[in-house]
């Protein structure tokens, strides 16, 4: 295992501690819910969640009946996601969000949240995941910039100029001025973007 995957390894026991990964507050969960059924497809769907975590999205999202296939190179998050969505359409692979290993499939959504800015590639990453998608599908991103001594994360600006060449229809949606998505107010910036 790399330094990389043994962090997040590390990371799983207590990931769904933090208000917007477990989403256990109803008010927190309620507000991502919403935003998830606006920038999803309202008829069920085949969504491919790339850095799935725990599954506290695609949760969401199996609850709106989409069939959910998600990816995380942590065994140890993919087995809590797994335990999260028993029972449900949901598949969970350990496998590198750049390259996930799903062979020929395709998918209506292509869902990533607070992953990208941890791939040491972001611009080839978003090549291969459009690539993903079947005609009409869309990228939701969920990106941000974390932290004000070091900052880490993606920018806006940036993250819309890498979609550019590659899709015709770009949203942009601040999230930080929406405290219940985080439980707590934020200064730093959170966004999401939805492309097509
Ligand atoms: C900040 S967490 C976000 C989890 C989930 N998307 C969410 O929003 O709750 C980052 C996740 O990405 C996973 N991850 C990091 N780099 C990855 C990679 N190259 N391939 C797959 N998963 C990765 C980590 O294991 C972790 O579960």
């Amino acid at each position: 295992m790399t330094e990389h995957t043994d962090y997040w390894e590390a990371q799983a026991a207590t990931f769904d501690d933090e208000p917007d990964h477990g989403l256990r507050d109803p008010a927190v969960r309620g507000a991502w819910a919403e935003r998830l059924r606006a920038w999803l497809p309202e008829h069920p769907c085949d969504l491919l969640d790339l850095g799935c975590g725990t599954g506290s999205l695609a949760l969401l999202a199996a609850e709106r009946g989409h069939r959910v296939t998600g990816v995380d190179l942590s065994p140890a998050m993919v087995a809590r996601a797994r335990a999260k969505l028993a029972g449900r359409d949901a598949a969970f692979l350990v496998g590198d969000a750049a390259a996930p290993p799903v062979g020929e499939q395709r998918y209506d959504v292509v869902l990533v949240r607070h992953v990208l800015w941890t791939l040491p590639d972001p611009g080839r990453a978003l090549r291969h995941w459009r690539g993903l998608l079947r005609p009409g599908g869309r990228l939701v991103l969920v990106e941000g910039v974390w932290g004000t001594v070091s900052p880490v994360g993606v920018p806006a600006d940036r993250l819309t100029a890498l979609l550019t060449p590659l899709t015709e229809h770009i949203r942009l949606e601040r999230l930080s001025d929406d405290p219940l998505l985080w439980g707590r107010e934020v200064d730093d910036e959170r966004y999401a973007v939805v492309a097509s």
